[in-house]
């Protein structure tokens, strides 16, 4: 929906300003995900959000500016390839980890010596924090785990009326969240795959380093486990021969002497299902992520479409892969975090 047709966006944003200003919580548009706000320099507001998403308190939010020169105020220094990649790519799904001025309270960050910084491009979050008054500290505005919301709608399912108030501003554009970039060491550390390419990062700054599983935890605790989990199980194939292995895995089939009634399937695009009649009867529903094979466009409908499989009531979901390029690397991240680890 264009912005310009949300029902007064306007005035949802300074209603909504009003209550960050008295220490509410607002669910509210960016162009990645839904967040959860609150005041970043309020600790009560802040701790509230933790508990409304029942998120572990190791886990830090990222702080959401409306203008470039605000994180001179947030952060203790900011290195030069810090500089010129948010000069080239904010405002957009771009985060930064700086080290952090006493300001930013402890629970923000869980405790950590960086803050995540970012600049939105989406114009109502950017009018809400500016009209706020204050940095918004927001995560993802789903329960802790699970997939996150790319429409007013699924805050709403997931949330109810936990927050003080849900910004209805439409559907993200990106729809995948912020690709994260630590500067804490020496050489940039990617934590996060997301909706700004790696490639056009390293275009800017040069190398960025990709660490290992233990060390990524360590640098961003909320790295770790399982998230973005449907309720259905989901399995990644390496193709559509793969799909009859699910009846197998214990867990996965409840009764893996049966075959499964009904399977979902998550495919990049028509041409990775060459052949669709020759797919297992129990595969009920397909979602294509992108009829043209574009990887912005299945970044975007990603999330919805594991939302629309757990909504037709499938027993399982199988994943095809998808193209490690580009966004494709956030889908496969978001994928593999989604996937189905045993019981
Ligand atoms: O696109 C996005 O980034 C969305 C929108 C709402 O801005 N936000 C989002 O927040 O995805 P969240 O909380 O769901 O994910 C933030 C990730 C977590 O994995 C967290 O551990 C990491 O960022 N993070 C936050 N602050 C950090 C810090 N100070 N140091 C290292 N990692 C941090
Ligand atoms: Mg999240």
């Amino acid at each position: 929906m264009p912005q310009n047709e949300i029902h007064d966006i306007d005035g949802q944003i300074r209603e909504a300003a009003g209550v960050i200003r008295r220490g509410g919580v607002v669910a509210f548009p960016t162009e990645t995900v839904y967040g959860l706000g609150a005041s970043a320099f309020d600790e009560k507001a802040a701790a509230r959000v933790f508990e409304i998403k029942r998120r572990p308190y190791f886990d830090p939010l990222i702080v959401h500016v409306c203008e470039k020169d605000l994180i001179g105020g947030l952060a203790a220094s900011v290195p030069e390839a810090a500089r010129r990649l948010t000069d080239a790519l904010w405002p957009g799904p771009l985060t930064v980890v700086l080290p952090k001025k006493p300001v930013v309270p402890d629970i923000v960050t869980a405790g950590l010596p960086g803050v995540a910084l970012r600049l939105p491009s989406n114009v109502t979050a950017r009018g809400l924090i500016r009209a706020a008054g204050v940095p918004i500290a927001a995560p993802s505005a789903n329960l802790f785990g699970s997939v996150s919301p790319t429409s007013a709608e699924h805050v709403r399912a997931q949330l109810g009326g936990a927050a003080d108030m849900i910004i209805d501003g439409g559907e993200c554009a990106v729809g995948i969240e912020s690709t994260i970039i630590s500067f804490m060491r020496e050489r940039p550390m990617l934590l996060r795959p997301g909706g700004t390419a790696l490639e056009d990062i390293e275009a800017v700054i040069g190398p960025v380093s990709v660490p290992e599983s233990a060390e990524l935890v360590n640098q961003s605790p909320g790295r770790s486990g399982t998230h973005y989990a449907t309720s259905a199980p989901l399995v990644r194939v390496g193709g559509v021969g793969e799909i009859e292995r699910l009846s197998r895995i214990d867990g996965v089939n409840a009764d893996p002497s049966k075959p499964m009634a009904k399977i979902g399937l998550i495919a990049f695009s028509p041409a990775s299902v060459p052949d669709p009649a020759a797919l297992p009867p129990s595969v009920v529903n397909i979602e294509y992520l992108s009829a043209s094979g574009d990887l912005r466009e299945a970044a975007c409908r990603l999330f919805a479409a594991m939302r629309r499989l757990d909504a037709a009531g499938v027993d399982a979901i199988a994943a095809l892969p998808v193209p490690a390029a580009g966004l494709g690397l956030a889908i496969n991240d978001r994928l593999g975090r989604a996937a189905f680890k045993g019981r």
